[in-house]
């Protein structure tokens, strides 16, 4: 197993007992946002957006102040709420209709979040250097996000 791949592992176990017996969907989307964005290195964002009225709203987030409706199929979050397929992006610069929040943000990554197999929003981590993201953070990702729903 790859150090990527370990220190998911850890942060999974991470994410479980920090979110253990609560069920108040804002605590634990805070909490899960921030260990993430403290734990996973090279980040300059972590987002939740929900699906909410047709569009995405924003959620707890780290980082700084955040577009606050996005609507379906416009940048790199509301593809995914299109497409329901986690997004990586090397180089948001090359990505057409990519919504800058912060200047510094160069790489990105979204995965969409279901609850009861219904699509429920997504989460967002953005990066301050190029193809800081690949496979193996999309699949461990779309682990823990659900999380939040306990
Ligand atoms: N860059 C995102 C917008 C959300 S902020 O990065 C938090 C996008 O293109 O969807």
């Amino acid at each position: 197993m790859g150090k990527k791949q370990e220190n998911y592992e850890l942060l999974v176990e991470q994410a479980k007992s920090l979110l253990d017996g609560e069920t108040d969907l804002v605590a634990n989307m805070s909490n899960l946002v921030s260990l993430l964005f403290h734990e996973i290195p090279n980040l300059n964002g972590t987002t939740y957006y929900r699906f909410k009225n047709n569009e995405l709203i924003l959620g707890p987030f780290q980082g700084k102040p955040a577009c606050m409706h996005i609507p379906v199929g416009k940048g790199v979050c509301g593809t995914v709420a299109q497409t329901k397929r986690t997004e990586i992006v090397e180089n948001i610069h090359n990505f057409a209709g990519h919504i800058a929040c912060d200047s510094a943000s160069k790489s990105e990554i979204v995965v969409p979040v279901f609850k009861d197999d219904q699509f429920w929003g997504v989460l967002d981590l953005d990066s301050p250097e190029y193809s800081t993201f690949d496979e193996t953070d999309g699949e461990y990702l779309s682990q823990i996000a659900p999380l939040i729903f306990n």
